[in-house]
């Protein structure tokens, strides 16, 4: 495995995707690690990350410096270099001026990490203060116009720097330096797989359970339902799940996930129908905000009603991915206390005193779809488009009923047919329908209608914080609504939403 040490730098999820990418296992640490917890974990390389600090800054981060005498090749990346050199008997010097942008790199020699990279290459530079003179046994590998020690080495002792990004894409041959890394100097082998990873996986979870019950909850999305088929596989009927049918899931949502997970692979789940609490809670209530609350409190009730149930239980289940676990341990701390208040079960643990049990926390989301393909789910189940816990509820806008509800899912149904059935879903980060609390007129053979308006959303986005209206083929929109205002009952136009976040957000409410 190879160790990230996290000094602060926005790219560090990028070098952890690029290591794994080589099949190499990495894990991201804050570098206030001690000595004793390195040698343990005991990497076939280290990388210090860039990060925002100059290492003159009281307060800039610092790793322990007996990492340079592990005799573990090491990486340093812009401000993981400038702290190397410095920690060797290097100069950095202090500069005013940012370099931010494209450079050319000029490779004097190739050494193991230029191997394949040739004798000029872009890279991208984001740093501040600058190297002017390398520690000693340290040779000068590659320069640029304004950095002249951009890259460069201590061969004998394996250390590594580099002052520019190779885990960005504005650095083209970067993946091919990180590699040469990886294989040349830290010669790690290609073993990260998902299957080797499931097999440690389980084997974990067997020693931290033991004998002891599980409770998982289920909301039908990806995460909690690959974390059960792996606890399941780890610790059979010791696990027991909940899922709590609100109401508010699309059409066939609850069944579908019956079929798969209780059916086909025999995972103990218990179905808790609450859909009368939650549609009379929600009675007359407009305000999203509202609504939120609302679904949040009764699941919370519902669920910890049904976990009591389950006497003996021990430990509860999450689907926590890698991300929340990085954004929640600070760069120059260590990890804080990390608990995602994930179906809204935050609490739970303390007042049941249950222990937790998170088999995804080092996972990217793609990965956790390419565990849930190895565990044997389907491609519908593993590429499910997000899906907000409040469900239809914020995609009925205006109160909520069950004849509006029964509306909205079949609308929703025709759509996401018609996008899946056109190569569409993948591609989007969402497409969804959502009810309007408005009618309008409209004529059926030679009859007036006065009927509901659904607008149709569909986005591009990399991770929600920003999203982009889909160009969806008129083609496509055009059967799309030719068949909602044919087939749903209730509903004789549909507009197609173009607003892109921000200004506006994804879902209406
Ligand atoms: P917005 O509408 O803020 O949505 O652009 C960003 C992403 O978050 C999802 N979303 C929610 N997910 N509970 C959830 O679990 C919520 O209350 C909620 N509101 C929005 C939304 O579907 C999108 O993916």
């Amino acid at each position: 495995m190879i160790l990230i040490i996290d000094f602060g730098s926005q790219f560090n999820q990028l070098i952890a995707r690029r290591v794994r990418e080589c099949k190499v296992y990495c894990q991201i640490v804050p570098p206030t690690i001690k000595l004793a917890e390195i040698r343990k974990l005991n990497p076939e390389g280290i990388i210090l990350s860039g990060g925002p600090a100059s290492i003159y800054e009281k307060k800039s981060p610092k790793v322990h410096k007996g990492i340079f005498k592990l005799g573990i090749p090491i990486l340093g990346i812009c401000y993981g270099m400038q702290f190397m050199v410095a920690a060797l008997g290097g100069k950095v010097q202090k500069s005013r001026k940012r370099e931010y942008g494209f450079a050319e790199l000029k490779v004097k020699s190739a050494g193991q990490l230029f191997k394949t990279v040739g004798r000029r290459t872009q890279c991208w530079m984001s740093h501040g203060d600058s190297i002017t003179k390398p520690p000693a046994g340290f040779k000068i590998t590659g320069y640029t116009a304004n950095t002249p020690i951009a890259a460069a080495m201590d061969l004998k002792n394996k250390f590594y720097g580099l002052q520019f990004h190779p885990e960005v894409e504005h650095t083209p041959k970067g993946k091919d330096m990180l590699r040469s890394f990886l294989f040349d100097v830290c010669k790690c082998s290609k073993s990260w797989t998902m299957k080797s990873f499931s097999q440690e996986c389980i084997t974990e979870i067997q020693a931290q359970v033991g004998r002891k019950k599980v409770i998982l909850g289920l909301s039908g999305g990806v995460d909690s339902s690959v974390a059960a088929v792996l606890i399941h596989k780890a610790i059979g009927r010791h696990l027991t799940c909940i899922f709590v049918d609100n109401g508010l899931l699309r059409k066939d949502e609850a069944l579908q996930l019956k079929k798969t997970l209780k059916e086909n692979l025999n995972i103990n789940i218990r179905f808790v129908s609450a859909k009368r609490k939650f549609l009379s809670a929600l009675a007359g209530v407009t305000d999203p905000e509202k609504k939120r609350k609302i679904i949040g409190k009764i699941f919370m009730d519902v669920f910890e009603a049904e976990a009591r149930k389950i006497k003996g239980a021990e430990f509860l289940a999450q689907g926590t991915l890698y991300p929340d676990v990085i954004e929640s341990q600070s760069a120059f701390g260590g990890p804080t206390a990390v608990i995602k208040s994930h179906h809204n079960v935050g609490g739970l643990p303390r007042k049941m005193k249950l222990k937790l049990v998170e088999p995804l926390k080092y996972l990217f989301k793609d990965e956790v779809r390419q565990l849930g393909k190895a565990l044997g789910l389907s491609d519908q189940m593993v590429w499910r488009q997000p899906f907000p816990g409040p469900g239809l509820t914020i995609r009925i806008i205006g109160s909520v009923q069950s004849r509006r509800l029964a509306i909205l899912r079949e609308v929703d149904a025709i759509l996401l047919e018609e996008i899946r059935s056109a190569g569409y879903y993948r591609r989007l980060w969402q497409s969804f329908a959502v009810l309007l609390p408005l009618k309008s007129v409209g004529i059926m053979g030679d009859h007036r209608t006065y009927e509901n308006i659904v607008a149709v959303r569909a986005v591009t986005s990399k991770d929600a914080m920003t999203a982009d209206w889909a160009k969806l083929p008129h083609k496509l929109l055009g059967r799309i609504s030719n068949r909602i205002i044919n087939e749903v009952k209730g509903v004789n136009r549909v507009v197609y939403d173009i607003s892109s976040k921000p200004p506006s957000t994804i879902e209406w409410e």
